[in-house]
């Protein structure tokens, strides 16, 4: 064993690589494989962003920014979720701006998450958390929602809760299902919290600006739940702006002030450039999403009726850009499904185990491709299903 090896970190070295990375490297040594593992959007950046970022270079924009973010920026993300989904915070001490959404998850779990604190994540979700949580010591406890239509309903969330529970993730629009959490499931998700006043949230919306039923609905909403609440949000879906790497950690203020000391002493702040990049999109671009929508709407619809006449079933996806059908009936399990259907047709998903051990018997497809890619895509896992 390499010397390294016994020295680094135990909690470090526990960690493995995302389960979509892996994937994704399998992937890109398969010629001529078709797509649906990607989870961003497929449209170029607006133009208007992109001239607004050169104007910043060419002014000389290129210096350290506030720890916090420049204002005009921190007031622009204040009055775009005010507006959207009525929260409501201040510019000066209540939002950071971070490097991207990944960061603002980053330090929400290092500001509250001690050793042997236990956070609740309803699952299948997103790969992130898990690792984050267990690098502070803390402990992932997992909810598995397979049997309620993926959302974390409140009886399981009072089940879930002990005393030491420090907080609960809820990841909504989700990343992997596209459930989205209904105003009736979150009321009594805040009733079972108002049982629980020392456990926090984490509300991760970053595909906010994605919903396609109703509107998008924060817990944060709720006053008393504000005052316990992160909320991370960002540029990266709703602007299509992933390699920008913009986000936005909200809070009261009396969470704000403890983050704001891990950020500072991490990144000092995020790109300048790519800060007066998503200022142009939320003042002049607020609805830079729409038209983004519209596409994913049909691209979702297409892809669902494919299914739908393949006898696949699924959840139906309300936000984000995911489907996430079940493949159980064919007797594989989510990692032998994914290379087969790449080694036998050339067609690459993302094992449902890739969200957690609660992701068995899934697979993510990604819809934020074009048309052609996606009926090409659905006509190899066709065949795929035809030949099992
Ligand atoms: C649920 C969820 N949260 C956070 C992120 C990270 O977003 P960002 O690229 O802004 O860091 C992603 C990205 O895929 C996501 O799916």
């Amino acid at each position: 064993m390499n010397h390294n090896e016994l020295l680094i970190d135990e909690q470090v070295k526990a960690i493995k690589t995302s389960g979509i990375r892996q994937f994704f490297n399998r992937v890109s040594t398969v010629e001529g494989a078709v797509q649906l593992t990607l989870g961003q959007p497929d449209f170029p950046t607006p133009d208007h962003v992109k001239q607004s970022a050169i104007k910043a270079i060419e002014e000389g924009a290129t210096t350290y920014t506030p720890n916090q973010g420049i204002e005009p920026l921190r007031i622009a993300a204040a009055n775009f979720v005010k507006e959207k989904y009525r929260l409501s915070y201040n510019a000066k001490s209540e939002v950071i701006t971070t490097v991207g959404a990944s960061q603002a998850l980053d330090l929400a779990v290092r500001t509250l998450i001690s050793s042997e604190d236990e956070v609740i994540i309803p699952a299948p979700v997103y790969p992130a958390y898990e690792p984050l949580i267990t690098l502070k010591g803390g402990k992932p406890v997992f909810v598995d929602t397979r049997e309620t239509n993926f959302t974390l309903t409140a009886n399981a969330l009072r089940e879930a809760i002990t005393s030491k529970t420090k907080a609960v993730i809820l990841p909504y629009p989700s990343n992997p299902t596209g459930v989205v959490l209904e105003e009736a499931e979150l009321q009594e998700i805040v009733d079972v919290l108002r049982e629980h006043p020392n456990v926090f949230i984490i509300s991760d919306e970053i595909y906010s600006e994605l919903v396609y039923e109703g509107n998008h609905r924060s817990i944060a909403t709720v006053e008393e739940m504000r005052e316990r609440t992160f909320v991370i949000n960002g540029v990266s879906k709703s602007h299509s702006m992933t390699g920008w790497r913009i986000g936005f950690l909200f809070g009261p203020e009396s969470l704000i002030q403890h983050a704001l000391k891990v950020h500072q002493y991490n990144v000092s702040c995020p790109t300048s450039i790519s800060q007066y990049a998503a200022l142009a999109a939320l003042t002049n671009g607020k609805d830079d999403a729409n038209a983004m929508k519209d596409a994913y709407v049909v691209r979702r619809n297409y892809v669902m009726e494919r299914l739908d006449s393949m006898g696949i079933s699924y959840t139906l996806p309300k936000g984000a850009f995911y489907l996430f059908p079940s493949i159980e009936r064919t007797g594989l399990t989510s990692f032998d499904f994914a290379v087969t259907l790449l080694e036998q047709e050339k067609l690459a998903v993302v094992p449902g185990t890739a969200f957690s051990d609660y992701g068995e018997g899934y697979v993510r497809l990604s819809y934020a491709y074009s048309m052609d890619n996606l009926k090409e895509a659905c006509d190899r896992l066709e065949r795929f299903i035809q030949s099992l």
